[in-house]
């Protein structure tokens, strides 16, 4: 990865490209030189033909026991896709034949005679990657999503909507157990309703506030355009035709208890791959303000607080290409789309 060249997929999950990008800077006169080590951008997958490493600081997925060393793309996606959904809802790994996938707006519905395979052919319960053993076994199942058929696109003018349905925290505890439950790390919900994490869903003010806030200082936004693939929110059911309608009819729309319990998931946060933050954010919450002077980086400033390293070009491209002119001049960080005060 050249320096000041950002890698080039805009997929949801994110290009694990970041996972080269190391960054340095200093924030003002006094402090040391401050960085942003490409192995905290993501998953570290291990693929020592591609120059990929694991993990240098985390021995095992934080919260969990699932080591390092093994992580891969078959920890998460069955090679052979045989988590598959039924015309019932059910996912199971066997019964009625994979007609097609199940990952899209697109995808055929499963029927008497078919079913379609786990949302991106993610394993679920009892799946264990050939060669670990049974005691890393997933406990929860592929999470239900829909996502458009042109995904992997620029955002610099419409948002790439995925309808995350539910099941994405349950489905992320399946290696990090303990993660942000108060016995490790920051605190926060994630609504998991097979985990029995109930916390997490948005109640009516927090959805009012979704959808009127644009950025900071701007709360003039609406429930049919509110939607910020940047903060996504888990629209709370596993019924394919809301989630698919969504996808196509109404793909920025906010939060809707009439669609299901919306809630704040992994993903509201995180990418499921890598992103050009640490601990693959979705955006940089390792500063308080995500632009300075309407721009998202310092590059040509001896001191760079805000921009922390990262050229325009990259941290344009680590935020989808979402024109920094979209944002205020000194917008702040994310938290704030759903939270008018974040609670300390
Ligand atoms: C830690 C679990 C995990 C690992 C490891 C992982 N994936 Fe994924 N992958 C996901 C999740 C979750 C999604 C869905 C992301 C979304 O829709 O937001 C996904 C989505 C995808 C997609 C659809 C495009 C996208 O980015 O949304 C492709 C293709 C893919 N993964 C390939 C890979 C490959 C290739 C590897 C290894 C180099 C890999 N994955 C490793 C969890 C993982
Ligand atoms: C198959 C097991 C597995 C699953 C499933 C999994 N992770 Fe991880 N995760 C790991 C391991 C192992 C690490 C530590 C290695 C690393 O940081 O690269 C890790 C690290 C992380 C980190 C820290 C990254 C960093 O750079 O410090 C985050 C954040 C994270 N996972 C989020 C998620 C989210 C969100 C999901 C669900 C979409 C998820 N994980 C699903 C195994 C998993
Ligand atoms: C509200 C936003 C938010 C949500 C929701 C969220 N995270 Fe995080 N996560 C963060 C932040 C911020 C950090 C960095 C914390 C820090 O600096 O110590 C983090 C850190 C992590 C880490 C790295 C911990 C470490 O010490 O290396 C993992 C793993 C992780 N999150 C996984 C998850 C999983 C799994 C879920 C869902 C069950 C989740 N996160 C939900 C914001 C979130
Ligand atoms: C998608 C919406 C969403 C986003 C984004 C979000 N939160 Fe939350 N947050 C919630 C919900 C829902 C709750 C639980 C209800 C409540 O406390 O109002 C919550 C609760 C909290 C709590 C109280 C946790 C506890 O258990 O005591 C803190 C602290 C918090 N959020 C901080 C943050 C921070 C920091 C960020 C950004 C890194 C963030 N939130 C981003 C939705 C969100």
């Amino acid at each position: 990865m050249p320096f000041g060249t950002p890698p080039k997929q805009l997929s949801p999950g994110g290009d694990f490209g970041w996972l080269k990008k190391t960054y340095t800077w200093y924030a003002d006169v006094v402090s040391p030189m401050a960085s942003s080590a490409g192995d905290r951008h993501g998953h570290n997958i291990s693929a020592q033909d591609f120059g990929f490493q694991a993990d240098s600081k985390n021995a095992s997925a934080p919260g969990g026991s699932y080591p390092s060393s093994a992580l891969s793309c078959t920890s998460c996606h069955d090679p052979h896709g045989t988590y598959r959904r039924n015309q019932d809802g059910t996912i199971s790994t066997s019964g009625k034949p994979i007609r097609d996938s199940g990952s899209y707006d697109t995808s055929p519905t499963p029927d008497a005679q078919t079913s379609v395979g786990s949302y991106r052919m993610l394993g679920g319960t009892g799946y264990v990657p050939q060669g670990m053993t049974g005691g890393l076994a997933f406990s929860f199942a592929p999470p239900s999503a829909v996502a458009p058929s042109d995904y992997n696109r620029s955002e610099a003018t419409t948002l790439t909507r995925v309808a995350y349905g539910s099941g994405f925290s349950d489905w992320c505890r399946n290696c990090h157990t303990n993660i942000h439950n108060g016995t490790y790390s920051f605190k926060h919900p994630a609504a998991g309703f097979a985990s029995g994490a109930s916390a997490g869903t948005l109640d009516v003010t927090m959805i009012n506030y979704y959808d009127q806030y644009i950025k900071t200082g701007d709360l003039t936004g609406s429930a049919a355009t509110a939607y910020f693939s940047l903060v996504p929110f888990e629209i709370g059911t596993q019924n394919y035709s809301i989630l698919k309608s969504i996808v196509t009819t109404s793909p920025t729309k906010g939060p809707d208890l009439a669609d299901g319990s919306p809630a704040v998931m992994c993903l509201s946060c995180h990418r499921g791959h890598a992103s050009g933050w640490d601990y693959g954010m979705r955006w940089n919450s390792k500063t308080s303000q995500i632009t300075y002077n309407g721009k998202y980086s310092q590059e040509s400033l001896l001191y760079q607080p805000y921009g922390q390293g990262r050229t325009e070009a990259e941290a344009l491209q680590a935020y989808y290409q979402t024109p920094s002119l979209k944002f205020d001049p000194s917008q702040q960080g994310l938290c704030y789309k759903c939270h008018a005060t974040v609670p300390q």
